[in-house]
């Protein structure tokens, strides 16, 4: 199993746990990767069922005791929830308007999609600055642990090069406005490249910190983006 990223995967569950309406008692996760997130949501009290199109993933998520299956979405199901979730997979779906179009049928009405992404078109300059500098001041101070590839790591800011076209942010945010009304906000993401490379678990919450800062201080543009559809 996966070690997985606890900071990133609770920033999320509490913007999930936020986001959700008062009275949600089920959640359908879609492209749920190893199960992380729901796994948290379950032991939150929520009834959740994860799915998602590689079924190694499923495997993970079923091995971390998460009600899991795998299903290419869209597909059509017959159970109904009280939110959808997509975090980080929305921007992979061939067939954005098909796959918001089915989150909201699976839904009971009045309740929400709720999504997690980042600009897969990649972030603007003033954050990849940002971002290249505290990544090479951290590994002349020793922060990373002894296989961190300083390259590799950088090049995940360049434009994503990935097997298949990758939805932008924008064209997720336009496709969920033709759904309905959507809260759209930026929200904090290079941290996750770090997560697993850093020696200290507190250094990576202090550099979630330190990027939320910088974001609200309009000093680097936000890589990642939520948006809360209702229905
Ligand atoms: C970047 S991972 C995100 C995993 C997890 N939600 C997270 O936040 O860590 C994207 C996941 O979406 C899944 N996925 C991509 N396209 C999918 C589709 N059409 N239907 C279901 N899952 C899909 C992938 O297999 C992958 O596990």
């Amino acid at each position: 199993m996966t070690t997985g990223a606890p900071v990133a995967t609770k920033y999320t569950f509490d913007f999930v746990r936020r986001s959700l309406p008062e009275q949600a008692r089920s959640v359908l996760e879609i492209g749920c990767g190893a199960g992380e997130l729901a796994a948290r949501l379950a032991g939150a009290g929520l009834q959740v069922l994860a799915l998602d199109s590689d079924s190694a993933c499923v495997a993970e998520a079923k091995a971390r005791g998460v009600d899991a299956v795998a299903l290419d979405w869209p597909s059509a199901i017959e159970q109904r929830f009280d939110a959808v979730l997509f975090t980080r997979s929305l921007h992979h779906i061939h067939d954005l308007d098909g796959a918001i179009a089915e989150a909201v049928a699976v839904l009971r009405p009045g309740e929400r999609v709720i999504v997690e992404d980042f600009r897969s078109e990649g972030g603007g300059p003033c954050g990849r600055a940002w971002f290249s500098g505290l990544v090479r001041l951290l590994h002349s101070a020793g922060a990373f642990r002894p296989d961190f590839d300083l390259e590799h790591t950088l090049g995940k800011i360049e434009t994503v090069d990935h097997e298949h076209p990758l939805h932008s942010s924008g064209a997720i945010a336009d496709a969920l406005a033709r759904a309905g009304p959507v809260e759209a906000d930026d929200s904090a993401y290079y941290f996750r490249y770090l997560e697993a490379d850093l020696r200290s678990p507190d250094a990576v919450c202090r550099l979630l910190e330190y990027e939320l800062e910088m974001i609200s201080a309009d000093a680097i543009e936000a890589l990642g983006k939520r948006f809360v559809l209702s229905t």
